[in-house]
């Protein structure tokens, strides 16, 4: 299979662009600029990403020069033509005046490139260099006002200054795809259908007769990646449920419901007083984490040791894969989830068949795979669960007044259809109390908060402006109804510089 490779410069628009390739059904995968000439063996193309640098400092992120003497369609998005432009013997210097922003572009020259693309039109600009000289045997196909070099190719290098995967640019997804279809010459091999086949298997072949052990939490990744695997190793999957005492209200049942909805038949470990025992007096949130963390391992591996598993099944996704790799300009090094550890000393495999997805590709995989809407659409939900959203001490009795007021918000969302349009959304317990009045009597009692909030990754976030309306009826509802709460307050942080979660 002839892969996309896009090399990354660190711009933040690295995975849009390995996105728009797999729109178009073209397969893509993010790489460093250390990549080598001789590992694009398999390579049909390359882009080369945006970035923050400049090529003329030192220390700036270039590739290998041999790899643009490979004859392979390549190509430069900004930085990228940049980087094309000073390997080849160009120039390229500070730009008197910067570009952001839309601009006009003018087509110069016809070419495969432009195939079907009108003369002239609107493009999304954001630099400060910009190509001063052009390097031997390059053309101009393009210019703006700020950028007589806007657009340069030889034979089938081409860099543009402007960058089509972002939805600003008029005609941005024709121009990747003319380049993939017309100069790189590809066909499409990247459908969702052929993933699943090709994935289960893969996953046959790995792990033969052997057990996977999977811990199922009846989100959307554990979910896919667990179905998924039961395709191509039926029984020989093991999903665990463990309920550690920090769940909402109804959730064992409902995620036992939904699993067993979709063929899957998980183990149910009740773990709660384990947990709760050892979070007893904890007021720190990071030690409340560690606690959590540890006896969820902890619990795993006695069922991974129960049956014999050889395989930890876990639903790491590729924007995990790239942060992980600490690829420029994402020095963050993130430990997956709550299993971090346990591979290595229980001498278990790692599978992780979702490594190349996106999450919105995941709930296509899921939609595929026949998972409902409704578990495909549920907020996500951290896996300490309650315990983070109790703020001090978790206690029964905390925990009991968090879980009818969160299901009353929730229930309420659903109610009126605002469940799907907000990313999360949960109370959260305070561990003070506040003066009220109730009837003829004084009341000192608990205080609840409740975020909702709009994002796209959970990465950055704003606070949902939920109709006043609507709030009121649930803190009349919560104020009523939950006995230890008398007074109900809405959180307007951003994320940053808040978090979604309080801790
Ligand atoms: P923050 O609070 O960091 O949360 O803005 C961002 C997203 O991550 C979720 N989250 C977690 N998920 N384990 C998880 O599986 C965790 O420890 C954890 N902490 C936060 C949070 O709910 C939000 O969606």
């Amino acid at each position: 299979m002839k892969k996309v490779y896009v090399i990354n410069f660190g711009s933040q628009y690295v995975q849009l662009i390995a996105r728009r390739v797999r729109e178009l059904d073209f397969y893509s995968e993010i790489v460093p600029p250390s990549v080598k000439a001789k590992d694009l063996k398999e390579v049909g193309a390359l882009i080369l990403s945006g970035g923050p640098a400049s090529v003329y400092e030192r220390g700036a992120p270039l590739i290998d020069r041999e790899i643009l003497s490979l004859n392979l369609p390549v190509l430069g998005i900004c930085y990228g033509l940049q980087v094309i432009t000073h390997l080849m013997g160009g120039k390229v210097l500070p730009s008197k005046k910067q570009e952001y922003g839309r601009t006009n572009l003018k087509l110069l020259k016809e070419d495969p490139l432009f195939e079907g693309i009108p003369k002239e039109f609107e493009v999304w600009m954001s630099h400060s260099d910009r190509v001063e000289e052009l390097p031997v045997g390059f053309e101009v196909l393009g210019s703006s006002e700020n950028s007589p070099y806007a657009i340069i190719k030889k034979g089938k290098i081409y860099g543009l200054q402007f960058h089509p995967e972002v939805s600003h640019t008029q005609y941005g997804k024709e121009i990747l795809k003319n380049f993939l279809k017309r100069v790189a010459n590809l066909k499409e091999n990247w459908s969702m259908e052929d993933f699943i086949r090709r994935k289960v298997e893969e996953i046959k072949e790995e792990v033969g007769s052997s057990k996977v052990i999977s811990a199922v939490s009846g989100g959307v990744d554990s979910t896919v990646a667990s179905l998924l695997v039961s395709k191509a190793v039926g029984e020989n999957l093991i999903c665990v449920f463990i309920n550690h005492g920090l769940l909402r209200k109804g959730e064992e049942e409902e995620v036992l419901k939904n699993l067993r909805s979709i063929g899957l038949n998980p183990i149910l470990r009740r773990e709660e007083r384990r947990f709760l025992e050892r979070l007893r007096g904890i007021t720190d949130p990071e030690e409340k984490r560690k606690i959590i963390g540890k006896t969820f391992i902890e619990v795993l591996e006695e069922v991974a040791k129960e049956f014999k598993a050889k395989y930890l099944l876990q639903g790491t996704l590729y924007p995990d894969v790239v942060e992980s790799a600490g690829i420029l300009g994402s020095a963050k090094i993130k430990t997956h989830h709550n299993v971090g550890g346990l591979p290595e000393r229980m001498n278990l495999k790692l599978l992780e068949p979702l490594r190349e997805l996106f999450k919105d590709e995941v709930r296509e995989l899921g939609k595929k795979l026949g998972i409902s809407e409704e578990i495909l659409n549920r907020h996500p939900f951290p896996g300490p669960g309650l315990a983070i959203r109790i703020i001090g001490e978790v206690d029964e009795e905390s925990l009991k007044i968090l879980r009818e007021a969160d299901y009353i918000f929730l229930e309420e969302l659903k109610r009126s259809g605002l469940y799907k349009k907000v990313w999360q959304a949960f109370a959260v317990l305070l561990p003070i109390k506040s003066v009220g009045v109730m009837g003829d009597g004084r009341t000192y009692e608990r205080v609840v908060a409740l975020r909702a909030v709009e994002s796209k990754d959970g990465m950055t976030a704003d606070w949902a402006r939920l109709p006043h309306s609507f709030l009121d009826k649930v803190m009349r509802r919560i104020i009523n109804e939950v006995k230890g709460v008398n007074r109900v307050v809405y959180d307007i942080s951003s994320k940053p510089p808040s978090t979604i979660e309080w801790e």
